[in-house]
């Protein structure tokens, strides 16, 4: 029979995760979980700093901790402890939480990245405070920006250079290319990565696939989608670092994921809008037009709104295969 313990992680493998790599590993015994990074799963263009990876571990840190309450299990988190012999996160699981985080908890099956056309509509200020307030990290900061205000046009501006930098560069699209799965048999086959669906895509071969991301799509037109996608949105949110560590890292993942389930619950959804984060220089540029602290980064910038339609689900690794 399984203990409680591995009941909780097909709740965390539900996180979100750049590319949907889902680089995680986990141990379980009595009393605690560990969750590992999957370094096999890096990605070394986008991601060379492995800072996106650990905020997909701090996303399913996060599930995991929902769903333990929701078992009224308490979880204390150590990040990093040092008498461990690998780096990993270390959960210990009491008796007695305080579980209000139903409405979390129900949104972990249904929340998703929702790349699709939203209405415009405003966000209600008390749902903007819910989520705010869903930040439960100290270490990140919160920057809500509404679409419509002046203050958003530099910040399409850094979304549109990041964007054409990134399809300028053979090897981000070489690796983008690399985890998308454009027919059903792939996505079945691998269970991670970016189904075409998910992406919008009608399912091709791969190497019609491939021909088309490396031939047709033009960085200029990629960075129009993106700005009419920003500019159908309610509100932008950027996560902010206070320091660059995997510490913090791990933080905006899970402040980051409390703030979507909080947006799902809400039947908001979101989508990212993060090249301006993952190009290094103009992230550096991004961080001196927001007058941040020296050693503060902008993270991770989502876009949300009221989409018109779902999108089909983003597959996972069932959580057998992700077990130590
Ligand atoms: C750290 C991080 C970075 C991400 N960056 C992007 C991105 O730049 N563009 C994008 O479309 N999706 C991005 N995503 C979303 C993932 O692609 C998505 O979570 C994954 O495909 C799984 O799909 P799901 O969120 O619908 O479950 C990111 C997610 C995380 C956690």
């Amino acid at each position: 029979m399984q203990s409680i313990a591995e009941q909780l992680i097909p709740f965390a493998v539900r996180a979100p995760s750049g590319h949907n790599t889902q680089p995680w590993q986990f141990s379980v015994n009595q009393d605690s979980i560990r969750i590992f990074p999957d370094l096999s799963r890096r990605l070394p263009v986008v991601d060379p700093d492995d800072h996106a990876l650990f905020i997909s571990l701090g996303c399913a840190l996060e599930n995991l901790i929902v769903a333990a309450a929701h078992q009224g299990l308490a979880a204390s988190v150590e990040s990093f402890p040092a008498d461990e012999p690998e780096a990993c996160l270390r959960v210990r699981l009491s008796e007695g939480a305080d579980d209000n985080t139903d409405a979390l908890f129900r949104a972990i099956p249904e929340r998703q990245t929702n790349r699709g056309t939203y209405n415009g509509q405003a966000i209600d200020a008390s749902d903007l405070t819910a989520m705010l307030e869903a930040n439960g990290c100290e270490s990140v900061e919160l920057r809500p920006l509404r679409v419509g205000d002046p203050e958003i046009e530099p910040i399409i501006d850094f979304v549109r250079q990041a964007t054409i930098a990134q399809f300028n560069d053979p090897a981000f699209v070489a690796e983008l290319v690399s985890w998308i799965r454009f027919s059903q048999r792939e996505v079945s086959a691998r269970q991670d990565g970016l189904a075409a669906a998910a992406l919008g895509f009608p399912a091709v071969p791969r190497w019609l696939g491939r021909w088309i991301m490396t031939r047709l799509v033009k960085p200029e037109g990629e960075a129009d989608r993106q700005e009419k996608a920003i500019r159908q949105s309610s509100l932008l949110m950027l996560f902010i670092a206070r320091e660059h560590d995997k510490r913090h890292w791990v933080d905006v993942g899970r402040s980051f994921e409390r703030v979507v389930l909080t947006a799902t619950s809400l039947g908001i959804a979101h989508a990212h809008v993060n090249m301006p984060c993952e190009v290094e220089p103009i992230r550096r540029r991004l961080a001196a037009h927001l007058g941040l602290n020296a050693g503060a980064q902008p993270l991770l910038l989502i876009r949300l709104g009221y989409a018109k339609q779902r999108r089909p689900a983003s597959p996972r690794r069932p959580a057998d295969q992700v077990m130590r």
